[in-house]
């Protein structure tokens, strides 16, 4: 250490005689050498200095959500916990109970959560698209939705998602809402257990709605709000996969938006599904969505209203394209809540 603090002194000695005697200096790179380095390292450390406080303030200022606590995102009457729907895969869910219960639900732990669905509340399995976690916005205006109406509501993150554990595959995030499901009725005697999927959401619910059939089992009613035909490309009979238009209009969003599924993996045929759905349907869609066509609503329409042979039970809500809600801002709809209300009561007829 000693030697090499005397050595950088005496390059120091030399440039200064250099400098001293007028000299042509011979060895002005030595002397220019050290002073980029002598630049470089400060600026190396102005640049650490900067980073640091750039990170310190993004760490103060950050909005960052801690899912194990929806109380910071305004859902008080809410809980946070973990399913394990295989071996190694942990999923994240939020119950939150119908709101004129918020007052009790105040401290309650997942036992109360537990009893409180069986309280004869229709509950919602709530079903999010494919980009950040249960935490979103339009998300949690869904949720507040339906409890305002009454019901429970149970979103979760798939596999892979928010802090979800595991890999994002087709039948993982099926396997994660049908483990859902039946934890769900083990705990909801007679209830109805319906199921809302928005966007990528609406094909797993109706995949998931066909994997019950087999089972034997049905939703007693399903909500598909923004939902394409099919996963796959080319039967969207698009210039781009519903997914990826998104990122290729916004390429550096994908940065920020990481997208966990990779797209040539995904099916999720909604279109082939409805064909074999026999349950109450109700398909929500804004004229202007701008990642899934309104077409497509009307597609997934006809065809569930001929598989079912019923205009009763297959509905299709139009959402005016001059208000502006795009892919995800039917919550905002005023008239959404009757809407709601009403395709649940008739269930209960
Ligand atoms: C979930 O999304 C929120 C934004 O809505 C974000 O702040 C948070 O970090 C995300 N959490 C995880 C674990 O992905
Ligand atoms: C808790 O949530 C309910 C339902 O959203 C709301 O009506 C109530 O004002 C909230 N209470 C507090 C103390 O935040
Ligand atoms: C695809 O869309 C175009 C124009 O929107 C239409 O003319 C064509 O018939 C469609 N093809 C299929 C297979 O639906």
């Amino acid at each position: 250490m000693k030697k090499r603090i005397n050595k950088s002194e005496r390059k120091f000695q030399s440039a200064g005689r250099l400098q001293q005697s007028g000299q042509k200096p011979k060895h002005l790179n030595v002397r220019a050498r050290s002073q980029w380095q002598w630049t470089w390292s400060k600026m190396g450390l102005s640049l650490s200095i900067l980073s640091a406080t750039i990170l310190f303030l993004l760490h103060l200022f950050s909005d960052s959500i801690d899912l194990s606590r929806p109380s910071d995102v305004g859902l008080n009457h809410t809980i946070n916990y973990y399913l394990k729907p295989e071996e190694g895969v942990k999923v994240g869910v939020w119950h939150t109970v119908p709101e004129h219960r918020w007052k009790e639900a105040q401290g309650k732990d997942l036992d109360w959560y537990e009893k409180a669905l069986g309280d004869g509340s229709p509950i919602f399995i709530y079903l999010h698209g494919n980009r950040g976690n249960r935490s979103a916005p339009h998300r949690i205006g869904v949720v507040n939705i339906l409890s305002a109406a009454g019901y429970h509501v149970l979103a979760l993150d798939y596999r892979g998602f928010g802090d979800s554990t595991g890999e994002p595959t087709e039948d993982g995030l099926c396997t994660d809402v049908l483990y859902l499901y039946h934890w769900i009725k083990a705990r909801s005697g007679n209830s109805l257990v319906c199921v809302w999927g928005h966007s990528l959401g609406s094909g797993v619910a109706s995949t998931t709605a066909v994997k019950l059939l087999e089972q034997g089992k049905q939703f007693d009613g399903i909500i598909l709000e923004g939902a394409f035909l099919n996963a796959r490309m080319e039967t969207n009979n698009l210039t781009e996969h519903p997914f990826t238009w998104f990122y290729w209009k916004f390429p550096y969003i994908q940065y920020f938006l990481f997208n966990p599924l990779k797209n040539k993996d995904l099916n999720l045929p909604t279109n082939e599904n409805l064909q074999k759905i026999q349950t109450p349907l109700m398909l929500l869609h804004a004229e202007d969505d701008h990642l899934v066509p309104f077409a497509s609503a009307q597609e997934n329409y006809r065809i569930a209203k001929k598989a079912q042979n019923s205009d009763e039970r297959v509905k299709l809500v139009r959402f005016d394209g001059s208000v502006g809600y795009l892919h995800n801002g039917l919550y905002k709809d005023p008239g959404l809540p009757n809407i709601i209300r009403e395709f649940v009561q008739s269930l209960m007829a």
